[in-house]
């Protein structure tokens, strides 16, 4: 298998791609071939990762032109899954040259900044979750926080969320609006607004529907259809704005 891959040695945008031919055994991943590449070809190649399996969300990447985690995307699938997204321009605008039948193609995730190759600044997309103070106070009892399974069931889909910021990358609304704070940080205010141990919900619901925040949704739902984990913030954004 060919990849072909996005380079920018200096940051800020797109300047070529370079091809690599891949080795390819079933069971593979684009990070594996991202560290062939890196171990027999190009050491030059910048590229984030941390646990190698869906958990730590740093290698999210647009593989393929959709926004995929590079460990858990496998390089003999890539042609057969699509998640048919809704298109905007970073998810349209192809290179010259890219053969989609024999080459995979790999690029930064959008609209965040690139800072190397396929390693995008993340500043942007963690800032969003401090503008909305997004955690919980410490309560002044020493006692610990106890919940039912029943109050754990309302936000177990958000604490899924492993902060790779695949949503902010799939969204429309963040390629166009730079002000949105995008689904990752209103999915993690609906969850603290449900959370049955916090002191203070509605402040997360009335950070949340800001005019940067859920009243920007167009509800286009690529958040859901992209999200590795199965947060759907699409639904927790809809809850928001109702
Ligand atoms: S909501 Fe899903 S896609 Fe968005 S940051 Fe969390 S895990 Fe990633
Ligand atoms: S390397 Fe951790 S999520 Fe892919």
């Amino acid at each position: 298998m060919l990849f072909r891959v996005a380079r920018s040695r200096e940051g800020g945008k797109i300047t070529h791609y370079d091809l690599y031919k891949i080795q390819e055994k079933k069971g593979m991943t684009i990070l594996d071939g991202l560290f062939q590449i890196q171990d027999r070809m190009d050491p030059s190649l910048a590229f984030r990762y941390s646990c190698r399996g869906a958990v730590c969300g740093s290698c999210a990447m647009l593989i393929d032109k959709e926004p995929r985690l590079a460990c858990r995307t496998q390089i003999l699938a890539v042609k057969d899954e699509a998640l048919k997204l809704k298109p905007f321009p970073p998810l349209t605008d192809a290179p010259p040259g890219w053969d989609k039948k024999t080459e995979i193609l790999i690029e930064p995730l959008p609209n965040l900044p690139i800072l190397k190759d396929l390693v995008v600044d993340m500043t942007k997309f963690y800032k969003s979750l401090e503008d909305l103070k997004l955690w919980m106070e410490p309560l002044e009892s020493k006692h610990p926080r106890l919940q039912s399974p029943d109050e754990r069931e309302v936000i177990r889909r958000y604490v899924n969320c492993i902060m790779c910021a695949i949503c902010y990358g799939s969204c429309p609304v963040n390629f166009e609006n730079e002000e949105y704070v995008g689904p990752a940080a209103l999915a993690k205010a609906f969850r603290f607004e449900q959370d049955s141990r916090t002191t203070d919900p509605e402040r997360y619901g009335e950070a949340a529907r800001k005019s940067n925040g859920a009243p920007l949704c167009d509800l286009v739902m690529n958040c859901v259809k992209a999200c590795p984990k199965g947060v759907a913030p699409g639904g927790a954004i809809r809850k928001l704005k109702q």
